[in-house]
């Protein structure tokens, strides 16, 4: 019946009708919501759904994800729960997924394949949770994050296999947590980064700074966000400022190998097995050869000597049986 009164009006006057009706449409779709049956797949219970694929279930005191996430959701806030552990497959169903805000929960635990299936994700807040270690692979699948929030945690470690090769990720925050140095590979496999938090961190001054050091060099920031981050002398106790060592304070690092020093120690192990075996066998040779040599020397030498032996000894015995002899004689 709506149809036909809108064909009736000129087309420009329908879409204007169509325009005001839909927000008090959205309005009733997010009042009924929460109130609809257990299990119903548009929207997990106790959340709040509106149409445009949003599920909120902010502070709701919530001790796990939801059941019930559907391919509707697009947008999962989470944030201000109880949620202590993202078991395997936790968002399995909500591979629409682009927006998820677990903040201010009590994580402490991420499987390495909690993530799974969130290949279009693009923002992921972890923020002010008791995340202490991850494991690797944890946030490999999500291939398409843009934005990556890990401050606020107890991290201590992020090795590069955490995050994997994130091609568009853009903005990492790491502030407030208990890092001491980030690897290079980490950097490495984060082509599209630009905004990198750190403060709050204990930084400690050494070469293991260098990968970091030498990306801040890369990617100016304003001082107003450099001029806190601090690194820490172990030795001398001082502060300094992560952005003031220039390349030539990491001078007496050991420099990272090159591939052609790769090469070297690749071809140098072969060769070397190759060298000492044909040492051993040339030096088992030569023993072998001088042992047979001798043999023979002792075999030609043995006559020699006993024929100059023999004269004395056969004389001495019979001339030890002699004075018998000639007594026996006498
Ligand atoms: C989510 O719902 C809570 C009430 O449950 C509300 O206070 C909050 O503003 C909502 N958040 C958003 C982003 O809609």
């Amino acid at each position: 019946m709506r149809a036909s009164f809108l064909s009736r009006l000129p087309p420009q006057l329908s879409l204007l009708l169509l325009l005001s009706l839909r927000p008090a449409w959205t309005q009733e779709h997010v009042g009924t919501a929460p109130s609809r049956s257990p299990g119903a797949p548009e929207c997990p219970e106790a959340c709040s759904c509106s149409l445009g694929g949003k599920a909120n279930c902010s502070a709701l005191e919530l001790p796990a994800v939801p059941a019930g996430l559907s391919w509707r959701v697009c947008s999962l806030l989470l944030d201000h729960n109880r949620v202590s552990a993202l078991p395997p497959g936790a968002f399995a169903g909500a591979g629409s997924l682009l927006y998820l805000d677990l903040r201010e929960n009590q994580l402490r635990s991420v499987h390495a394949r909690a993530f799974w299936g969130l290949g279009v994700l693009q923002w992921l807040d972890l923020s002010a949770n008791q995340l202490e270690t991850l494991s690797p692979g944890t946030f490999a699948p999500l291939r398409a994050l843009r934005f990556l929030s890990l401050a606020g945690n107890r991290l201590t470690l992020l090795e590069p296999s955490i995050l994997g090769a994130l091609p568009l990720l853009r903005v990492l925050s790491l502030q407030d947590n208990s890092l001491s140095a980030l690897e290079a590979g980490l950097l490495n496999s984060l082509p599209a980064l630009d905004v990198l938090r750190l403060h709050g961190n204990p930084w400690t001054c050494s070469c293991a700074l260098r990968p970091l050091c030498t990306w801040l060099r890369k990617h100016p920031r304003p001082p107003s966000e450099t001029e806190t981050l601090l690194c820490v002398s172990p030795r001398r106790q001082t502060l300094s400022l992560l952005t003031a060592f220039p390349d030539a304070a990491f001078r007496h690092c050991a420099r990272p190998l090159a591939a052609r020093d790769l090469a070297v120690v690749y071809a140098l192990g072969p060769v070397s097995f190759l060298a000492s075996l044909a040492i051993c066998l040339a030096l088992g040779s030569v023993l072998t050869a001088c042992g047979a040599r001798r043999r023979r020397r002792r075999i030609t030498v043995r006559p020699l000597l006993r024929r100059q032996l023999d004269p004395e000894g056969p004389a001495s015995q019979e001339g030890a049986g002699s004075p018998t002899a000639a007594a026996t004689q006498a």
